[in-house]
């Protein structure tokens, strides 16, 4: 069996043909195609604007300036995600305040939303991660008690459902990465979502220098635009995202069916959700007869790669460690000890994914 990667880019001819169309017009820059690609992604997420941009670290630092979101402000965020989610938060000057999220789900626990707003909270970011929705309308009743903003941190869950809407529709922004790895991807690139007029007003001048008119500006802006290559690429996977994260979710459900060792955790999905799985995450509990890392190498040696999402949780990070002392987010933490992401991407065939269940299943 020839190695199989935790991720792999599904790429075709499709994109190759935009991507020299693009190229032969001589129009490299944000033009046509983003618009065109920025219409599209609204519609698909039920949304009325979409402002394509060149990250998702980018995506979260504008929804959050779009906020308004400054120095003195506190914003909540899951302490286990990808560190954008709270580096976003310091780039604008503003604190990251840490929740712990739920052991079950690994989302951000909305009971403890409220337990650590302050006078200076402003926003929360809640994490689709993993691609599994967080419990959006829980965390939507808080934000109205104390007018918090809501701002989805959807990365990792395009095309996710919760109660039968996709995600980056729920909260004042949602904010999308493109990044090579991601369910739908254009290289780099990612994309905030939002219904709100003078959100997409203020997200388009924040993303272009704070230029109202040609040469004229009128705030402090970023050069933060997506190039027409990647909105080329963008349309078409686009296009191709249901049938991705269709082929994910029988992926996983083919894991939830075969896989089978003791100690060995599957990922469980809460009820109203329609779950994307942009990772696959198991847990190793003691009773499982590897450590995790002695796991990792054995897959390896097996040809199986697998990833760590995220040994260390963001409380935890050097850069925020000295503020979060006592460990404030002790379910992260542990969670960070124990689990391990296994390939789950569309391209992996039916050999391949029996092999993966039975070389797990002979762990002993
Ligand atoms: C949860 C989460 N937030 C934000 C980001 C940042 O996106 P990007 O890598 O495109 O800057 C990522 C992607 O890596 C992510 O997984």
């Amino acid at each position: 069996m020839e190695h199989i990667p935790i991720a792999r880019p599904a790429l075709g001819q499709d994109e190759i043909s935009a991507v020299t169309e693009v190229l032969e017009s001589g129009m490299l820059a944000s033009g046509e195609r983003v618009l065109d690609f920025e219409r599209k992604f609204a519609d698909y997420c039920g949304t009325t604007h979409a402002v394509a941009i060149n990250n998702g670290t980018a995506a979260l630092h504008a929804a959050l300036l779009a906020a308004d979101i400054g120095y003195g402000d506190e914003v909540l965020v899951p302490a286990f995600s990808f560190i954008a989610t709270a580096s976003a938060v310091s780039m604008c000057g503003a604190k990251p305040v840490f929740v712990d999220v739920d052991s079950r789900t690994f989302n951000i626990l909305p009971s403890q939303i409220e337990e650590r707003v302050t006078p200076k909270t402003k926003a929360v970011i809640g994490v689709h991660l993993f691609g599994q929705p967080f419990d959006i309308e829980a965390v939507q009743q808080v934000c109205e008690r104390h007018s918090l903003k809501l701002i989805e941190d959807a990365a990792q869950a395009h095309g996710a459902q919760y109660k039968g809407q996709r995600v980056g529709a729920f909260g004042h922004f949602g904010c999308f990465s493109f990044y090579a790895t991601k369910n739908m991807i254009t290289g780099e690139g990612g994309m905030v979502t939002t219904s709100e007029k003078a959100y997409n007003e203020r997200l388009r001048l924040i993303i272009n220098h704070g230029q109202s008119e040609k040469y004229l500006h009128t705030r402090i802006g970023y050069n933060y635009r997506m190039t027409d290559i990647a909105a080329a690429i963008g349309v078409v996977q686009l296009k191709k995202l249901e049938k991705f994260n269709l082929r994910r979710r029988k992926n996983a459900e083919y894991y939830d069916t075969h896989i089978s060792v003791k100690g060995l955790e599957l990922p469980k999905v809460a009820d109203g959700v329609h779950h994307v799985y942009h990772q696959y995450v198991v847990r190793l509990t003691d009773e499982f007869p590897l450590k995790r890392a002695d796991f990792i190498e054995y897959l390896k040696a097996k040809g199986i790669g697998s990833a760590i999402h995220y040994p260390i949780p963001i409380q935890r990070q050097p850069v925020y460690a000295l503020q979060n002392d006592p460990d404030p987010c002790p379910v992260a933490t542990a969670l960070s000890s124990s689990v391990l992401s296994l390939p789950v991407h569309p391209l992996l065939d039916s050999k391949e994914l029996a092999y993966i269940c039975d070389t797990i299943n002979k762990v002993q």
